[in-house]
């Protein structure tokens, strides 16, 4: 595991209403970004029944959490590394399948977690899509939940329902949009646009612009080559786009993590 960092990773939820908008690519290679900028990142696939996080990265993620907590694996033992040294670790279906730990079990899943908080600078969650209890607990921990869509209406409506769950919810943190697989950047300014005007208006809430990627088949030859995009196309464009949406969430989109800590959150939600 890492070196101590001085102070606690802040935390980024990736989501979207309606599956298939891109989440686990821009995960990855946001996390690849991060990381490539001496950034000590953790990617947690919070979507393990159906997320493709491994096949992304080129892992065998055969434990998660529960080998942990029931004592069958280390927490060094759960992580795997990936590109540029980020740590990935599986968790999400772990911890649902948790549902009578024990005290001791529970003190130690919070122990072994926060140690992966105290150590890196910064936690990029891999959610599944929509509107489950689990995801939606994920993206309430986090100091920041970025919302993944698309130009399609049905991604859209799931976007901002997805954006209400959060507020309703009193989400303290901040709320992003990235608009993925748009046909050209002033297609994607305008469903940001339409968006963050319903949210204004019916929400009373501001969704930040995360910027806009446009759809581009090298994203899915890089699945085959069982490489993340900017590894795979160093020099394309969406490269270049994902390079500024890490620099701009690394900075201008930065917020303070919070204090409480993001796996305690996590751990009292779901137990
Ligand atoms: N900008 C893009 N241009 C072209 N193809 C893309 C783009 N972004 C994602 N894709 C492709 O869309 C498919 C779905 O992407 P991905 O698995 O990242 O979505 P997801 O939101 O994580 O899906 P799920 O909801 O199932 O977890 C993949 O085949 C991926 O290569
Ligand atoms: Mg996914």
């Amino acid at each position: 595991m890492t070196a101590s960092c001085e102070q606690p990773a802040s935390v980024l939820a990736i989501t979207s209403g309606k599956g298939g908008v891109g989440k686990t690519s821009i995960a990855a290679n946001l996390a690849i970004c991060m990381a490539a900028s001496r950034k000590k990142v953790v990617l947690v696939d919070a979507d393990i029944s159906l997320g493709n996080l491994d096949i992304i990265m080129n892992i065998n993620s055969k434990y998660n959490i529960s080998h942990m907590v029931n004592g069958q694996k280390s927490i060094e033992e759960i992580i795997h590394t990936g590109p540029e040294g980020i740590e990935i670790i599986c968790g999400a279906s772990g911890l649902e399948g948790l549902a009578n730990i024990s005290e001791f079990q529970r003190h130690r899943l919070l122990t072994e977690l926060s140690k992966l908080q105290n150590n890196s600078d910064a936690i990029i969650i891999d959610t599944a899509a929509g509107i489950s209890r689990s995801v939606v607990g994920f993206c309430l921990a986090a100091d920041h939940t970025l919302v993944v869509t698309t130009p399609e209406a049905t991604a859209m409506t799931d976007a901002y329902a997805m954006i209400k769950v959060l507020v309703r919810n009193r989400f303290e943190g901040r709320i992003s949009l990235i608009v993925n697989m748009a046909d050209s950047q002033a297609e994607g300014k305008k469903v940001y646009q339409q968006v963050t005007n319903v949210a204004r208006r019916f929400l009373d809430t501001d969704v930040y612009d995360a910027g806009v990627l446009v759809r581009d088949d090298r994203l899915s030859s890089a699945v085959r080559l069982r490489k993340p995009v900017v590894l795979a196309y160093p020099k394309s464009q969406i490269t270049s786009s994902l390079v500024a949406l890490a620099a701009k969430l690394s900075s201008g989109l930065a917020v303070e993590p919070n204090k409480e800590g993001f796996f305690k959150k996590v751990v009292d939600w779901f137990f």
